[in-house]
């Protein structure tokens, strides 16, 4: 498919965000007004101190390593680290229930979109940096068009494609096989997904995975904020 002009790595997210464009409208899977709708979307400043305290009860199941949703059975995805945009788009799609997962309305229904820009703040506040390494290891050949927007290292080149370095694999693979039958609904990773074969998904999973440093879990909910602060007082 279009991956191989794909291939080349943009020098700006812009570019980068035009190019994954004409790749979605050249294979017929993104329109243009939904592109656009999805980038103006809105975001109110979020206090990352604030979110500290609202995100308590989200670590119950996010904050715990292993932690695994009881049925379907896969990893409760990691937070700490991904784009605040993409953690504040997901949550509002929660809310709306655009994007369906009862535990996950019920955890948003009561969040005010000030709450959201705060949680996404504080779930965001270590961000992912790429390793050191000059060149990440090269992706299998499935994941190589996802690189074009989750980049080789698995951070998201703009801060609406969300981080997948460090992510639990079977939370990837399971995201992947939502996309595929439509359960969960994104113009853009719906064609992406189409064609992946089973096998395909397990590479892919387990390459992004397999990336360091990605995002964690964050299993002590203030130690953070309480580190921080520590260094701003002086
Ligand atoms: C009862 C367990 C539970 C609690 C409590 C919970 N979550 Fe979740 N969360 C999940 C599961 C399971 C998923 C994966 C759902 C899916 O497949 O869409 C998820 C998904 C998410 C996602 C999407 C991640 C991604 O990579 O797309 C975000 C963001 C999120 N939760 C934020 C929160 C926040 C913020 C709170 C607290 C206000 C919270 N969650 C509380 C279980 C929980
Ligand atoms: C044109 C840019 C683009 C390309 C190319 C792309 N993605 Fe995505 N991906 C996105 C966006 C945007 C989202 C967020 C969609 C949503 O909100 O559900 C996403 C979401 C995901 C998620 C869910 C992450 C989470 O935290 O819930 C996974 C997994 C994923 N993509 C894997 C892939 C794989 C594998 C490929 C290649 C086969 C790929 N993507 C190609 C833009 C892209």
């Amino acid at each position: 498919m279009a991956g191989r002009w794909l291939r080349s790595q943009a020098s700006s997210s812009v570019r980068v965000a035009a190019t994954a464009l004409k790749a979605g409208v050249a294979i017929g899977i993104v329109s243009l007004a939904a592109a656009t709708a999805f980038a103006q979307q809105a975001q109110p400043m979020g206090d990352a101190q604030r979110g500290a305290t609202l995100a308590s009860t989200c670590l119950g199941c996010h904050g715990i390593e292993g932690y695994r949703n009881a049925y379907p059975d896969y990893a409760v995805p990691r937070l700490a680290g991904q784009h605040p945009q993409y953690l504040a788009d997901a949550l509002k799609e929660y809310r709306s229930d655009a994007r369906q997962y009862p535990t996950m309305h019920l955890q948003a229904l009561s969040l005010s979109d000030q709450d959201i820009a705060d949680v996404a703040a504080y779930l965001a506040s270590k961000p992912l940096v790429a390793t050191s390494s000059a060149s990440p290891p090269q992706p299998p050949q499935p994941a190589v068009v996802c690189t074009s927007c989750h980049g080789q290292n698995g951070i998201g080149v703009t801060p609406m494609y969300p981080s997948l370095a460090g992510q639990h694999a079977s939370y990837i693979a399971r995201a992947l096989q939502e996309y595929q039958t439509g359960y969960r609904k994104n113009p853009i990773m719906n064609g992406m997904a189409a064609s992946l074969k089973p096998t395909d998904i397990t590479a892919i999973a387990d390459y992004f995975s397999s990336l360091k440093p990605g995002l964690h879990t964050e299993s002590r909910p203030f130690f953070r904020w309480t580190d921080h602060s520590a260094k701003a007082s002086h």
